[in-house]
């Protein structure tokens, strides 16, 4: 069975056909799904979808492209809604300079507090970077983040920078991306970070994998995600479905063994 660390169902994309599809997902192999919140809306969506969906869990969080719309109370209300059952992780938060709004420093100051907030709370972190990687370790590294629990989500750096967050004992989101075929530096990261700690993700609705780039994407896609790193691994579909299931139920504390693990 496989495990779906990161998808967005809330969505509007979704708007039309998201019951029928998030209930065909158990027949397809898909046993698990983490739906991230990217914004405020995005995290009372999240928490909706966990009451309805026995088999989907919420991160809570705010994107740092997001991060504009966070003030005290609406950060209160966030820390709050982290005490809820199904709510597992805290995220997606980080630090994402390819836009150029918010500002730095705004993506700063809410990522440094949302790192905080989880570890108060005791959640891992599902970890946002793009075009940030310096700024997203120094940060990392000043909270201490090597005694907390968490995932690199679309993972997009190099083997180096793989090897600081090994180190730090995090895991690492693989999605859609690691399938095109320009993706030469990601692929070689795949092969240089242990199975042990890869998860699979889609970021659904986007980053379709190959052959579906540039569609609608959902969990349905993540064979091809785990046919590539089979390959990659020179390991069967089936152990990696099995290995980064079992990884991210260790990571979320899901599964039987969650009872205990808490
Ligand atoms: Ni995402």
């Amino acid at each position: 069975m496989i495990f779906e660390s990161h998808a967005h169902y809330d969505d509007e994309v979704f708007d039309k056909d998201r019951e029928e599809l998030l209930r065909s997902l158990r027949e397809h192999g898909i046993e698990y799904v983490i739906n991230v919140g990217a914004s405020l809306a995005g995290c009372k969506n999240t928490l909706r979808l966990t009451e309805e969906y026995p088999f989907l869990y919420g991160a809570m969080g705010v994107h740092p492209g997001e991060t504009g719309e966070l003030d005290e109370e609406s950060f209160a209300w966030l820390k709050e809604q982290c005490a809820a059952d199904k709510v597992v992780a805290v995220g997606e938060i980080g630090l994402d300079y390819h836009w150029e709004e918010p500002e730095a420093s705004v993506q700063k100051q809410w990522f440094e507090r949302q790192l905080e907030l989880a570890r108060e709370v005791d959640l891992p972190v599902i970890i946002h970077s793009r075009d940030a990687a310096k700024d997203t370790l120094d940060i990392m590294r000043a909270h201490r983040a090597g005694e907390m629990r968490g995932v690199i989500h679309c993972f997009s750096y190099t083997k180096e920078i793989a090897r600081e967050y090994l180190q730090m004992g995090f895991y690492f989101g693989i999605g859609g991306v690691v399938t095109f075929k320009n993706a030469k530096k990601l692929k070689e990261a795949v092969q240089y970070i242990p199975m042990d700690r890869i998860l699979l993700e889609t970021d659904s609705p986007y980053l379709a994998p190959e052959p579906h780039r540039g569609q609608r994407n959902s969990s349905l896609n993540l064979p091809y995600v785990a046919e590539e790193i089979a390959a990659l691994k020179e390991i069967s579909r089936e152990e990696v479905e099995e290995i980064t299931s079992d990884n991210a139920k260790r990571l979320f504390r899901i599964g039987q063994d969650a009872a205990a693990a808490r």
